[in-house]
């Protein structure tokens, strides 16, 4: 496994690995691996010939200092998980040299941005896309690979991708849970040990608007109000927003029609879970 920390020696990698005729996997993080991270890394490793992985916390789509500053980072820890999944190359590049002096070019995709986490972080998903997308034009990938745990994320960079011609495949996958439902993140090391029990209600809430929906009911706001019953019964869950939209567009719904995505951020102390389902009526 190679440790490439700048952009000049990637880009001259890159471009051997292209005359090569090699295709490329690529895996943007911001470290601090789990499984949700390296089930991404062992899906590429079967679609392509190398797999690249990216270690960068963007400071600019943290929207909180706090969160910017609490963001948990390990790269020894990193490497070796890295290593383990197969992972060719780690990217790890500085901030320096991601966003040196004079760095005056954003990436906005609008209107998708506007719903779910985009208007809860203003800033944030402009960020995402800027760094992805100069990411992407670094690494040159043939596919990216994106987790549907950050589900907005996922659509809004496909739809960057579509509308810069990218000419890069993104796959988006399935989300990985802890045993008790939790989806791996991150940030989970930063709750206290009884933010940590409260959090597994999330998943239940999203069970239940998937039952509710089975069950037929196709109301939205009675949907929303049920889980939000289920969350503000746990003493340390403070809701930022449970939305049911669109799975296209991510416009809100208020009745269920055919998919929609159940979507929802809490606080548990000061720390902000995201977590969603995809619902079928
Ligand atoms: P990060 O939160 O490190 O996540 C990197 C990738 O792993 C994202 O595509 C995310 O959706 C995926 N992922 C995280 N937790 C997952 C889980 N439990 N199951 C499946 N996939 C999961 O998302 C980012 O970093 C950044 O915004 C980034 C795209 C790297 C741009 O800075």
């Amino acid at each position: 496994m190679k440790i490439i920390d700048s952009i000049s020696r990637m880009s001259v990698l890159i471009k051997i690995l292209k005359k090569e005729g090699k295709s490329i996997g690529f895996v943007p993080t911001m470290g601090y691996l789990h499984e949700g991270h390296l089930s991404l890394v062992r899906t590429a490793k079967k679609h392509t010939d190398v797999v690249a992985m990216s270690i960068f916390v963007n400071p600019i789509q943290f929207d909180r200092r706090e969160d910017l500053e609490k963001y948990p980072r390990d790269f020894k820890h990193d490497e070796g998980l890295a290593r383990d999944a197969g992972v060719d190359i780690i990217f790890y590049p500085s901030v320096k040299d991601m966003y040196p002096d004079g760095y005056s070019t954003y990436v906005n995709v609008e209107g998708l941005t506007d719903y779910l986490c985009g208007s809860s972080r203003p800033g944030h998903f402009k960020g995402v896309t800027t760094v992805v997308a100069k990411l992407f034009g670094i690494v040159k990938p043939d596919i990216a690979y994106f987790g549907q745990k950050d589900a907005q994320q996922a659509i809004v960079i496909k739809r960057m991708a579509t509308d810069l011609n990218m000419d890069i495949e993104i796959k988006i996958l399935p989300i990985i849970r802890e045993k008790d439902g939790l989806a791996m993140s991150s940030r989970n090391i930063n709750l206290s040990e009884p933010e940590r029990k409260d959090a597994a209600v999330l998943f239940q809430a999203l069970k239940k608007a998937e039952a509710l929906v089975k069950e037929g009911e196709r109301d939205a706001k009675k949907i929303i109000r049920q889980m939000e019953a289920m969350i503000k019964g746990k003493e340390t869950a403070k809701i930022d927003y449970i939305s049911i939209v669109d799975t296209k567009d991510l416009k809100p719904m208020s009745t269920v029609l055919s998919e929609a995505l159940v979507a929802l951020a809490v606080f548990f102390g000061k720390t902000r879970l995201i977590d969603n389902i995809i619902v079928k009526a």
